[in-house]
């Protein structure tokens, strides 16, 4: 597969880089849309962002290892990430956690044998008041109940 960023990701990198006076300060979200391309940041994809904003190699890769959202290995289709933090703890996140783990038979940081689903925990999601909750893909699931869990794992399993 050539790694090469689609039209419409050029032109949304150009718009990132206009708003920095030098492009390499675009980094960020250059690795954000190699991510939702590519699926995963692998090295020949930094190596990709690297060139075309100028930056070396290991610059990029202390930026993608330093922040926990840049995934440095290949994830399941349906990322599921409950975050365990203080609030959510404390609502029953590690019972959520735990009833997920056991139902999709992985643990924390696995993916399913079908690449369906991978299983993180996070630090707060920045929505602690509707704890428990957890962060699929782009989108947050909230109030966490083991019956929103199973309806959620069948509706993706679906899909
Ligand atoms: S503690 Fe879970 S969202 Fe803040």
């Amino acid at each position: 597969m050539e790694i090469k960023f689609t039209e419409e990701n050029l032109k949304k990198l150009d718009k990132a880089k206009s708003h920095y006076p030098k492009s390499d300060a675009a980094l960020m979200p250059a690795l954000w849309l190699a991510q939702e391309q590519f699926g995963w940041l692998s090295i020949d994809v930094m190596k990709y962002v690297g060139s075309i904003l100028n930056i070396p190699y290991e610059h990029v890769l202390g930026a993608a290892e330093f922040y926990t959202m840049y995934y440095k290995k290949p994830v399941g289709k349906n990322h599921l990430q409950v975050c365990t933090n203080i609030s959510c703890m404390l609502c029953g996140a590690y019972d959520i956690l735990d009833y997920i783990s056991d139902k999709l038979d992985i643990k924390t940081g696995e993916t399913t044998q079908d690449g369906k689903f991978m299983l993180s925990e996070a630090e707060c999601l920045g929505s602690c008041g509707t704890a428990p909750m957890l962060q699929l893909n782009n989108y947050y699931e909230e109030n966490l109940t083991k019956e929103k869990i199973d309806n959620l794992i069948e509706k993706l399993s679906k899909s």
